[in-house]
């Protein structure tokens, strides 16, 4: 059977892909900031799964106004960087893997999720930019990647509470795939950011804190944190924050297991209007 083997959680600027694209990520504004994730990128590289579902937000990028799903699994064999304005980012071809894909739909669908399936997407930053922070800038990504997006653009985003009982149908699917894949979930997004308006540019260091420390140790009460909470602390965009949820509650602990080992913990301000917030965790 297939098992899930750690969740990583990171935030997604796009700013950090345009710092690695055009070869500044050595400058004094972006060099702490990379320096937060050699250890993970050594990790990754010494725990390379076999598939990452990768749990992010489409930013009006493929998905728009016109069409909204709240929860939709990519089941394409591949998914190819998004022109997001300026030009798809030169990264490579997400490959993806059709079957887990849509064994994951068949299993959380029939397990009360609506899912929207989607079989064509380009995939933006939301998803892209995780990545260059864990694998840097290889010519193929190490390994097939499920792009799983999350409605937190347009009012109404799904709950934390739901987010979290989701991941724990994501983890029941996974864990019934009959084949012996590991496979790690990443939760994306975050931390406290605010685009748009009056508020725009703020950032709340105590509150994400905060956040990573209940993420890690007591995510059930976290996940009945409602949206104000999200919005009024951490800002219109700090509401990706429920995405880690989904990450989280696909961990073993959560279903009677042990309590996951932190392998890596990581907050850094500022990253362009962003606080960037990073964890690993491992199942034991
Ligand atoms: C920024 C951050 C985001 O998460 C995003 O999706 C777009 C922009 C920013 O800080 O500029
Ligand atoms: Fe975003």
């Amino acid at each position: 059977m297939a098992r899930i083997t750690a969740s990583v959680y990171t935030s997604h600027v796009p700013a950090i892909g345009a710092a690695l694209d055009l070869g500044k990520s050595g400058e004094p504004y972006w060099q702490p900031l990379f320096k937060g994730y050699e250890p993970s990128k050594a990790w990754l590289k010494a725990n390379t799964p076999d598939v990452i579902f990768l749990v992010y937000n489409d930013h009006a990028t493929a998905f728009s106004l016109e069409m909204i799903p709240t929860f939709a699994i990519g089941c394409a064999a591949e998914f190819k960087p998004a022109d997001e304005g300026w030009g798809p980012r030169p990264v490579p071809t997400v490959i993806g893997h059709p079957e887990l894909a849509a064994h994951i739909a068949q299993s959380v669908i029939q397990d009360d999720f609506d899912l929207t399936i989607v079989n064509k997407m380009d995939v933006d930053h939301g998803l892209t930019v995780p990545l260059s922070l864990l694998c840097g800038q290889p010519q193929a990504w190490p390994c097939p990647v499920i792009p799983f997006a999350v409605n937190v653009v347009q009012f109404p985003p799904p709950s934390g509470r739901r987010c979290f009982e989701l991941g724990k149908a994501i983890r029941r699917a996974i864990e019934s795939y009959d084949e012996p894949l590991n496979v790690q979930v990443w939760g994306t997004g975050g931390m406290s950011h605010q685009l748009q308006g009056q508020r725009a540019g703020l950032i709340n260091r105590e509150f994400d804190n905060a956040f990573l420390d209940q993420l890690i140790a007591d995510p059930d009460s976290l996940s009945r944190k409602p949206h104000i909470d999200y919005v009024r602390e951490a800002g219109s965009e700090g509401v990706e924050l429920v995405m880690w949820l989904i990450a989280r509650g696909a961990m073993s602990d959560v279903a009677g297991g042990q309590p996951p080992r932190l392998v890596h913990r990581f907050y850094h301000v500022p990253a362009s209007n962003t606080a960037v917030g990073h964890a690993i965790l491992e199942n034991v």
